[in-house]
């Protein structure tokens, strides 16, 4: 059968300028708005670092954990997919061009900013950002020493490291840019009260909740500040999730309900950080900090699932068959759910992909005022 010649001219016309696109594209890629993001955090932000952690509590490096990441692999993420971060990291790339997977591909760099402690952390991969944050952490150093993961503090220490490399790799006025530019995420917290004061006794003897928020909150401050003297303008932190209705706290304590009581505490703990964040916003000079409120959409999901797609809000996918106090899923595939798009969360504490993605969406929205 002939073909009309025409078909392979346009043919060989299009793959002309598809292959000079992408060189081009690299010489000289749409201006950022966001040139990195970095984050500090907890279990709900680690990208792998405690995969390099020998004595660290909590790892994610075995299935079923990453099953449908992109490389349905586990990375030391918890959960079956991305993170809440990797989506927003997602929009900062889709900002740059409107193909995004073309664009990161012809650049060179990897999709998603790399955990500091792995091996993909160094070169022209640090221009993207970095995750410092580690599974078990907290704002109380205390709840990091306990389950051997970084801490606050040793977080800070590799940022410092980090600006560090980044000057060696693209020169110090430009990585003073990028760090100025650049989205700082915080993700703590959520550790402290359910991986530690809750299980604590005496820690609850020591202090009421309400004072325990004020020194996490301390914490927060310091952090802030020290990172905004080191020259971060952007700094976005999650409040609480509603910690009551997580799976894991409603099987331990719950009887199949959300514990209305840990809810209001996670929100007296959210009043004290608005109310802290936007204390820090009119007292430091050009810093823009915005409080990323989970809490909100991840009831919303909870409240109303099937609005929104999802059908199971009490369980996690994975292991729920097995314990009824499994907080994360275990090294086997069998007792994980067939159909995760459905559950808002993966394991007893960590949300799904799938509902990851509805809280990105409402915190892009929120962290507008980030790029602004
Ligand atoms: C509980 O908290 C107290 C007070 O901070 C601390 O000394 C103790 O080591 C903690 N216990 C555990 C098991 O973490
Ligand atoms: C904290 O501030 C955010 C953004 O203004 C808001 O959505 C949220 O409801 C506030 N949280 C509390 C507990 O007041
Ligand atoms: C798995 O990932 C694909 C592609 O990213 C997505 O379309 C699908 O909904 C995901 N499945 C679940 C269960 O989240």
């Amino acid at each position: 059968m002939a073909k009309p010649v025409g078909t392979y001219a346009a043919l060989a016309v299009a793959l002309v300028l598809f292959v000079f696109a992408l060189p081009l594209r690299a010489q000289s890629p749409p201006a950022a708005l966001v040139p990195a993001i970095i984050s500090f955090g907890d279990s709900s932000t680690d990208v792998g670092n405690n995969n390099y952690i020998p004595a660290a509590a909590f790892k994610a490096d075995f299935p079923p954990y990453g099953r449908n990441f992109t490389t349905h692999k586990p990375t030391g993420r918890f959960c079956d997919g991305k993170l809440v971060t990797d989506f927003t990291g997602e929009c900062r790339i889709s900002y740059q061009s409107f193909r995004p997977s073309l664009a990161s591909e012809a650049l060179g760099f990897a999709s998603f900013p790399p955990a500091y402690l792995s091996p993909q952390a160094s070169g022209k991969r640090l221009l993207q950002g970095a995750s410092f944050a580690s599974a078990g952490s907290g704002y109380y150093e205390g709840t990091a020493a306990i389950y051997h993961a970084l801490s606050l503090a040793k977080q800070m220490e590799y940022y410092k490291e980090y600006r560090i490399e980044l000057a060696k790799v693209t020169g110090k006025r430009k990585a003073a840019g990028i760090l100025s530019g650049a989205v700082h995420l915080m993700s703590f917290g959520n550790g402290d009260f359910f991986q530690n004061y809750y299980i604590n006794s005496s820690l609850r003897r020591l202090y009421t909740q309400d004072e325990f928020s004020q020194l996490l909150i301390r914490r927060f401050a310091s952090f802030v500040k020290d990172l905004h003297g080191l020259g971060a303008r952007r700094i976005g932190a999650t409040s609480l999730p509603p910690v009551g209705c997580l799976p894991a706290p409603i099987n331990l304590f719950g009887h199949g309900r959300c514990i209305s009581r840990l809810n209001a505490e996670a929100q007296n703990f959210n009043r004290k950080l608005n109310a802290t964040a936007s204390q820090l916003s009119s007292k430091l000079p050009g810093l823009n900090l915005v409080v990323l409120d989970i809490f909100t959409p991840l009831m919303e999901l909870i409240t109303s699932p099937s609005e929104h797609g999802f059908a199971e809000v009490r369980k996690g996918c994975c292991g729920t068959g097995t314990s009824r106090t499994t907080v994360l899923c275990k090294p086997r595939r069998e007792g994980v759910c067939a159909n995760p798009e459905q559950y808002v969360f993966w394991d007893g504490v960590h949300p799904t992909q799938a509902a990851n993605q509805y809280i990105a969406h409402s915190l892009i929205d929120q962290g507008i005022a980030l790029i602004a």
